[in-house]
């Protein structure tokens, strides 16, 4: 028996992961899954997608393969981490049908999350069911592989809140089945909520203002070069402001040598440093980061047949520990009328 706590977690794929997306949660995947010390599931959260996307499955499929491309070039490693596609296993839609009966429908108008989702999406009218109800689909995943952590962004917090209501609900109705989750978020404020590089809002792919992991490194070097900074440091012996700069944000959630990034923030705050020599410092910084990340994507995308191995693989290994969740859920609910033979497995009282 392997009794290793298990991390699950997952993305939908509606595009390529940013650097929001690296500090905010795939770092911290690569490191739990470096330790050794638990059994990580990663999930692309193809259904999960289609649930505002319904009239746009290409733009899945393409997209699917790219977070998968993104995994792998970050460091989660196939042997490590059991990397899989949601629409692979129906046994979570069935859990969500089960799940679906404990919780109310005023609950989920609460979910601020998805309230922000359904403003940003102008879906005030034309909810799809399929998105209203995607919190509850969501504690299926997270329930089927008994997941202690899950890794996430701090946007995902109400999803999580949401599993742990409904694991207790679960529990206590049908007695102790179900695992309740813990989310693992980065110790950092900044690394919670990354900017996006024009320093107003998150970093995020509808705004448009993200770093992609993939961008290559030209790319890089002229989305730093844009970023805003203080717009009161003109001539470069001028006072500058860190605070509020986004290039000072991201050389805090990058810059790993603190003694230099403190220098350096005294130097701009006094006068005589310029916003071009910073922006390099953030360049190289980024870049050094990126360059291998790229490297290892560049390889996995000569073999595009390995990568779908990869998802089919690890597919089956969570199919049939969801299946094994899922028969244990039928049996504490009390609709597990048969065995597996389809004989009777209460004294032949319903056959
Ligand atoms: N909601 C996540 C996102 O927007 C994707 C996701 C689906 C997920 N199921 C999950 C994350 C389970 C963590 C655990 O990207």
């Amino acid at each position: 028996m392997n009794d290793k706590k298990v991390i699950l977690t997952g993305d939908r794929p509606t595009g390529k992961l940013h650097l929001g997306h690296y500090v905010g949660t795939l770092k911290n995947r690569v490191v739990l899954q470096n330790t050794g010390e638990y059994t990580p599931y990663i999930m692309v959260a193809d259904l999960q997608a289609l649930t505002d996307n319904a009239n746009n499955p290409q733009k899945i499929r393409d997209s699917l393969i790219e977070v998968t491309l993104d995994y792998l070039a970050v460091g989660i490693e196939p042997t490590k981490s059991t990397i899989f596609l949601q629409s692979q296993i129906p046994e979570l839609a069935e859990l969500t049908m089960y799940y679906m009966n404990l919780v109310t429908v005023a609950r989920l108008q609460r979910n601020p999350t998805v309230k922000a989702e359904i403003k940003q999406k102008s879906f005030e009218k034309s909810l799809p069911v399929g998105f209203f109800t995607y919190p509850i689909s969501q504690a299926a995943d997270i329930t089927a592989f008994n997941a202690k952590y899950v890794p996430v962004g701090e946007d995902q917090l109400p999803m999580i809140e949401q599993t742990r209501e409904i694991v207790r609900t679960f529990n206590s109705l049908y007695g102790e089945t179900l695992v309740e989750p813990e989310a693992v978020l980065p110790d950092s404020e900044i690394c919670k909520r990354l900017p996006g590089i024009d320093g107003k809002e998150k970093m995020s792919k509808s705004l448009g203002n993200g770093i992609y992991l993939s961008d290559d490194a030209d790319t890089v070097t002229q989305k730093v070069m844009s970023m805003f900074t203080d717009p009161n440091h003109i001539k470069v012996e001028d006072p500058g402001n860190v605070e509020d700069n986004t290039v000072f944000t991201y050389l805090d959630a990058f810059c790993s040598d603190k003694v230099v990034l403190d220098e350096m923030k005294t130097h701009y705050t006094r006068g005589g440093l310029g916003d071009m020599k910073v922006k390099r410092c953030l360049n190289d910084i980024l870049q050094a980061e990126l360059e291998p990340i790229r490297k290892r994507r560049a390889e996995y995308e000569k073999n595009l047949a390995e990568v779908y191995k990869i998802l089919l693989e690890g597919s089956l290994r969570a199919k049939s520990v969801a299946a094994d969740t899922l028969s244990k859920v039928r049996k504490a609910i009390g609709i597990e009328y048969f065995d597996q033979n389809m004989g009777s497995s209460q004294g032949g009282r319903y056959v």
